[in-house]
């Protein structure tokens, strides 16, 4: 019988993180890191993400650092391949790092849809394409792609997000069919509204909106970064291993919500 604690077992494990420095990405990247597994941490700002990198080694954690821009998927090969440089294998990929805009739907230009699809989705597909073509030659290994509930749910001036989120999810379905006799697992997590520290700053100071959000959590508070590892972990592990094309939403409720609690549990 296999020893329950061993499917999540991820030492060693070489894992790529998009926006492992930041938000969501750093509560995986480090989460992960602490568990054991070998993180590459990929964004931008390369001081931001050696800073990421050596707060994890500080912790004995093991970290890498690239530096890529999703907004030019032509560099996405590169990545899998300095990383099979650096560790000899990849076992799974995040595509965790993404773009907003905060835009009406009849405003968006053409240079808007350009840039969000190419950030969003170009660039994530391309990171698992290089990966699956490694991961077929290993026997197999898992990508994970950071949806969001906002794939299935509205709220206003976020419908090219939305839009890109439905997406990475179709995507995801389709690639985890094509790819399940390589043994690759393709599967999404959706976050609910999420404070990191960026847009907690933001959501907070415009108060009725930051009240209503409250009011549509059953669970009664929007997400921490932290409420993401768990499932993050679950979809990288043996643990999930007969497991693809699905979407874990962790939204505290949100999507199950009909009505504000207030009028829901009113006397
Ligand atoms: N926060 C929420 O409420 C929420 C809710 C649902 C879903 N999500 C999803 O969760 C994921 C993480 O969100 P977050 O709120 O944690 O993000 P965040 O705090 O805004 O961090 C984004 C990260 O991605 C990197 N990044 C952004 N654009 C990039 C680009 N063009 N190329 C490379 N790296 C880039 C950033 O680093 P650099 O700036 O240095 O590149 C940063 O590390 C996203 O997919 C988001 O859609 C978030």
């Amino acid at each position: 019988m296999q020893d329950a604690h061993s499917l999540f077992d991820i030492a060693g494990k070489v894992i790529l993180i998009t926006g492992g420095n930041k938000g969501i990405g750093w509560a995986l990247s480090s989460g992960l890191a602490q568990a054991g597994a070998s993180v590459v941490i990929v964004n931008r700002g390369r001081e931001s993400g050696e800073a990421a990198v050596q707060a994890i080694q500080a912790q004995g954690g093991d970290a890498y650092y690239l530096q890529a821009d999703l907004a030019e998927p032509q560099t996405m090969p590169e990545l899998v391949l300095q990383t099979i440089q650096r560790y000899g294998r990849i076992d799974a990929v995040i595509n965790n790092a993404a773009a907003r805009i905060n835009q009406w739907a009849e405003a968006h230009t053409a240079e808007d849809w350009d840039y969000i699809l190419k950030v969003n989705v170009v660039s994530p597909s391309l990171l698992a394409q290089s990966a699956a073509i490694q991961m077929k030659r290993q026997g197999g290994g898992t990508i994970l792609y950071v949806s969001s509930n906002l794939a299935c749910r509205t709220i206003d001036r976020r419908s090219s997000y939305g839009a890109t989120k439905g997406a990475i999810e179709a995507l995801a379905r389709h690639q985890a069919l094509e790819w399940a006799r390589f043994g690759i697992r393709v599967n999404c997590l959706a976050p609910g509204s999420t404070e990191t520290p960026e847009l907690s700053n933001r959501m907070r100071s415009d108060t009725p909106r930051y009240e209503a959000l409250h009011q549509m959590i059953p669970l009664g508070r929007p997400a921490r970064p932290n409420d993401m590892l768990g499932a993050a972990w679950f979809l990288v592990s043996a643990a999930s291993e007969y497991m693809t094309g699905q979407t874990i939403l962790v939204d505290g409720g949100w999507s199950i919500a009909s009505m504000p609690k207030s009028v829901l549990f009113a006397p």
